[in-house]
């Protein structure tokens, strides 16, 4: 007897959903906390947040660690996608348990598709890439294109007028000014300061020494010595894309996550560089300038810098946890 075409045996489904698992642990995450963790049960991916990474200082409501999850759940999903999966995601599926983000279950066979096989081939070239970005503007198709991709996703994209940057760069530097407590200090030191063995945390191979950029960059080793040069370049051509939603309820902000890990993974497959910055989004009142940039209709989650880099070397791949640290794996 022939298995019908859609047929998917159980073995097959936790094969898949295990593989995307793994390839989502590439996806990048605030300070690379990685604050999530996958358990695979039956034939069930479960995504749930890890509250014991979450940022105190830096992210007391919680906010840049359910975008981080996003990412993660959109990486899985372009897994699949690609590898020729149909999958159904249910996202925030169980109210007495918030932790628990989403669960996603392989509902049968379809063509791999062609679009997602190209940002899975990028999920292992994207990079954050701090250094200052060249001349060469990001033309208008290219930020076309993208805003349907992060709206695709359910959220939005405000591409900041260049008049306008100027008014980015005061709320980063307010919110930067915000942040020299003492509480937000030992965040950051210890979050750059992280044995190897952790996989996470963001390693000095990765940061840049500090220069004058139209909107300033973290400074993540204010009292160490960054890997990187800023580069030939002042970010002349750099964009500055802002991803909103409607609201900060805890399924739009995993949604701006999944919309921030679509935008990340298509700019990279088109050869952008790319930074996420959330210094602006982390404190109140900064926040509120940045909704001013959006005219007040929405609630501003994550700004990118988009460009292109002169420089022909490569940004170090930062670390991950052991795909056995993050997945548990049941009968
Ligand atoms: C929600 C979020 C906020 C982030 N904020 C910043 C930021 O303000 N400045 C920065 O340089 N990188 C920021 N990043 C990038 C992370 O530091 C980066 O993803 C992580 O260190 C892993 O490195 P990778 O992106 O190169 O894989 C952010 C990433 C996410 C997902």
């Amino acid at each position: 007897m022939t298995r019908p075409e859609q047929y998917v045996t159980r073995a097959e489904a936790r094969t898949a959903l295990e593989a995307a698992a793994r390839e989502s642990l590439r996806a990048p995450s605030v300070f690379n906390t990685q604050p999530w963790r996958w358990r695979l049960i039956g034939d069930v991916l479960e995504l749930a947040s890890d509250p014991s990474r979450r940022l105190g200082a830096t992210d007391a409501e919680g906010r840049l660690l359910l975008i981080s999850c996003g990412g993660a759940l959109h990486h899985a999903g372009v897994s699949l996608a690609a590898g020729g999966w149909r999958a159904e995601v249910r996202r925030l599926p169980d109210g007495q348990h918030p932790d628990l983000l989403a669960r996603i279950r392989i509902t049968g066979r379809t063509t791999p598709d062609a679009h997602a096989k190209e940002l899975a081939a990028a999920v292992h070239r994207r990079r954050t890439d701090r250094r200052a970005f060249d001349a060469r503007p990001v033309d208008e198709q290219t930020l076309d294109r993208l805003r349907r991709l992060v709206e695709d996703q359910g959220a939005y994209l405000h591409v900041v007028p260049d008049d306008r940057v100027p008014e980015l760069a005061v709320s980063v530097d307010e919110a930067a000014d915000a942040n020299v407590d003492q509480a937000h200090h030992s965040e950051l030191t210890e979050w750059t300061h992280r044995p190897a063995w952790t996989g996470d945390g963001v390693p000095a191979t990765t940061a840049v020494q500090a220069s004058l950029r139209r909107v300033p960059v973290r400074d993540f080793l204010p009292d160490g010595s960054p890997g990187m040069l800023p580069g030939a370049g002042h970010d002349e051509g750099a964009a500055y894309v802002i991803i909103f939603g409607s609201s900060d309820a805890p399924v739009d902000l995993l949604r701006g996550g999944e919309a921030m890990s679509a935008l990340l993974l298509q700019a990279t497959a088109e050869g952008l560089a790319t930074a996420p910055i959330s210094e602006a989004v982390e404190v109140a009142w900064p926040r509120r300038l940045l909704s001013r940039l959006l005219s007040g209709v929405g609630e501003p989650y994550l700004v990118v810098r988009l460009g292109y880099v002169e420089e022909t070397d490569t940004v170090p791949p930062s670390p991950r946890r052991l795909p056995t640290d993050v997945i548990t794996v049941e009968d």
